[in-house]
């Protein structure tokens, strides 16, 4: 027989003066293959057309239907009703700036971000058109990849405990985004200018090192490792600086 399952869902419009924060309870009854993107549509749909929420891709794709569910972050559309309980609350993604109940803006935060690790290839080669592509050992391609496969859902800072008390930590991906760009030989940046973009409280030595966001991450980026190869290296380039 199908469940009945209750969802506790989280509901303000910061846009509205007066407004107050509050916990709704919608009821659903399970379907076969049910996922929380079927459960919250269905609820738009059939009971509150009012309610917010963000998905574009319904595939772990875009990265947009981050949120808290029973308190940990996760995709909602690669989450399967049959693994939750009776009961489900569902509360936006903290740090980022909320939208209206579950949509939160992810976007400005990572563009901060982009700009904040100066997010690009760093070389001053003149651009020759007529130049074949950089040849890359696959290994190393490989790894590059692994960190470029962030989908940008913000499920690591969401649960990360620094970057809910520091506002302008980087968090997991911030890391993985600099570890990419330290991976590339293309990018001529010397250990101490990545120094000065991560060597900081609000870069690599603000971790506290409990691994949440690898837990949390949807798509399973590598970010122990990540964290780990930015620490050690950032740590020499300190010491050899005589700054840490
Ligand atoms: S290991 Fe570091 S980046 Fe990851 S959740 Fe903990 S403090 Fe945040
Ligand atoms: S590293 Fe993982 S959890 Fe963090 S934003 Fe990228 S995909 Fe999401
Ligand atoms: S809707 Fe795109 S990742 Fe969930």
């Amino acid at each position: 027989m199908a469940r009945e399952l209750t969802f506790r869902i989280f509901r303000y419009n910061p846009d509205e003066p007066g407004n107050k924060p509050f916990l709704q309870d919608f009821h659903v009854t399970e379907e076969p293959r049910m996922t929380l993107f079927v459960v919250l549509n269905k609820l738009r749909e059939e009971q509150d057309p009012s309610l917010r929420f963000d998905f574009v891709c319904r595939a772990a794709i875009c990265g947009s239907c981050g949120m808290l569910v029973n308190g940990r972050p996760t995709l909602a559309c690669k989450t399967l009703t049959k693994d939750l309980p009776q009961e489900t609350t569902l509360m936006p993604l903290p740090v980022f700036k909320l939208l209206g109940d579950l949509s939160v803006d992810t976007g400005v935060w990572f563009r901060d971000i982009s700009l904040k690790t100066e997010s690009w290839i760093h070389n001053d080669d003149p651009f020759d058109e007529q130049a074949q592509e950089a040849r890359m050992d696959n290994e190393l391609a490989l790894r590059i990849y692994e960190a470029e496969r962030c989908i940008e859902c913000g499920c690591c800072i969401g649960g990360c405990a620094t970057a809910n008390i520091k506002p302008n930590f980087i968090g997991a991906a911030g890391v993985n985004r600099v570890a990419r760009f330290m991976l590339d030989p293309r990018d001529k940046r010397t250990d101490q200018e990545y120094f000065e973009v991560v060597g900081s409280e609000d870069g690599i030595f603000g971790c506290i090192g409990l691994m949440a966001c690898d837990d949390n991450c949807p798509i399973g980026i590598p970010l122990r490792d990540q964290l780990t190869y930015v620490r050690r290296k950032m740590a020499a380039t300190g010491w050899r600086m005589g700054k840490k």
